[in-house]
């Protein structure tokens, strides 16, 4: 019992020492892991904020995860946050930190007037998974049917009178990549983020989200500090303080003896 007192765990240290809850709070940080990950030029990309688990690549690696490395070039005026899945290059339209969520859209995609070319997306699953609201849109390219299937819509950019294309969009997995192949030149399933039409759906890419093992990071921010990461103790939730490195958060219970 006494053990317990002398090393609550943080729910006791919470309710009991409440009075004594401090938050490291130099005027002016110490603390050298703070400082890399805190400087302007890395914590910001045109209008976006960078956080863990991302980081810039100029930045020290301890200042994301390993695996959410984002480019940062402001000449890319529309979208010039980029990140690597599956070796494409993806835009970076937006980063929800609280939600978790991630919205992406295939570079090649987001340039094009008329996309012609089609990938299957791929990323790393123990990195990201798909949003809950993404559908998925099957492009079906230089088709000829004998009735056209009444599901599909046509791409009018991708038709003319020889040859014609289409699409549809499934909520879950693609219902239509394997029918029909054999009566088109090219088929993939593309992810987007809300019905519209086909262009538009296109260049508003999907939402990803991140490893939530990874959520512990609010906690750390909520308290003025910096997520870690540390290459030779991967499980740690490091938190870049002002002051110092703690476990988790800035906030802190001051040690006291009972005896
Ligand atoms: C980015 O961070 C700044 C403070 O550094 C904040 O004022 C701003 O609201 C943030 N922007 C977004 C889109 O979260
Ligand atoms: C996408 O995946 C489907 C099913 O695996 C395959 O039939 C199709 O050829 C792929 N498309 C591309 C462009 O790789
Ligand atoms: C999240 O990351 C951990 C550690 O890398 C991994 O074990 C786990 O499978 C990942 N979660 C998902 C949903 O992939
Ligand atoms: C129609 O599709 C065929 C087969 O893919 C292709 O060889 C031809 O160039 C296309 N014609 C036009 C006008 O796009
Ligand atoms: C789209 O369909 C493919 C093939 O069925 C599936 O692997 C993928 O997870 C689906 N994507 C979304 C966003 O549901
Ligand atoms: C990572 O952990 C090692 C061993 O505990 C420690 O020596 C090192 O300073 C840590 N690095 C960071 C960036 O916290």
């Amino acid at each position: 019992m006494l053990q317990r007192l002398w090393y609550p765990s943080s729910l006791c240290c919470l309710l009991l020492l409440l009075p004594l809850l401090l938050r490291s709070s130099a005027s002016v940080p110490t603390n050298p892991d703070y400082v890399a990950c805190s400087e302007p030029e890395v914590l910001h990309c045109g209008k976006l904020n960078i956080t863990y688990p991302f980081r810039l690549i100029e930045s020290p690696d301890y200042c994301g995860y390993p695996g959410y490395e984002l480019n940062c070039n402001l000449d890319e005026e529309v979208a010039p946050l980029t990140i690597k899945l599956g070796g494409e290059d993806y835009a970076v339209l937006n980063i929800f930190y609280r939600e978790r969520v991630v919205v992406v859209v295939n570079s090649y995609l987001l340039k094009t007037d008329c996309p012609r070319n089609f990938i299957n997306t791929s990323f790393n699953p123990s990195l990201f998974s798909y949003a809950s609201y993404d559908s998925n849109l099957t492009v079906y390219v230089n088709c000829i049917f004998q009735i056209m299937p009444p599901q599909l819509s046509e791409i009018f950019c991708l038709s003319n009178s020889l040859n014609k294309s289409y699409y549809k969009v499934d909520k879950g997995p693609s219902t239509f990549l394997d029918n029909f192949q054999g009566s088109c030149d090219q088929t993939a399933a593309v992810p987007v983020y809300a019905k519209q039409d086909f262009v538009a759906a296109m260049k508003g890419g999907f939402g990803l989200n991140w490893n939530d093992s990874l959520d512990w990071c609010q906690e750390c921010m909520d308290s003025g500090g910096r997520c870690g990461y540390n290459m030779t103790r991967p499980e740690d939730q490091i938190c870049f303080c002002s002051d110092t490195n703690r476990l988790r958060s800035c906030f802190y219970c001051k040690q006291i003896s009972f005896s």
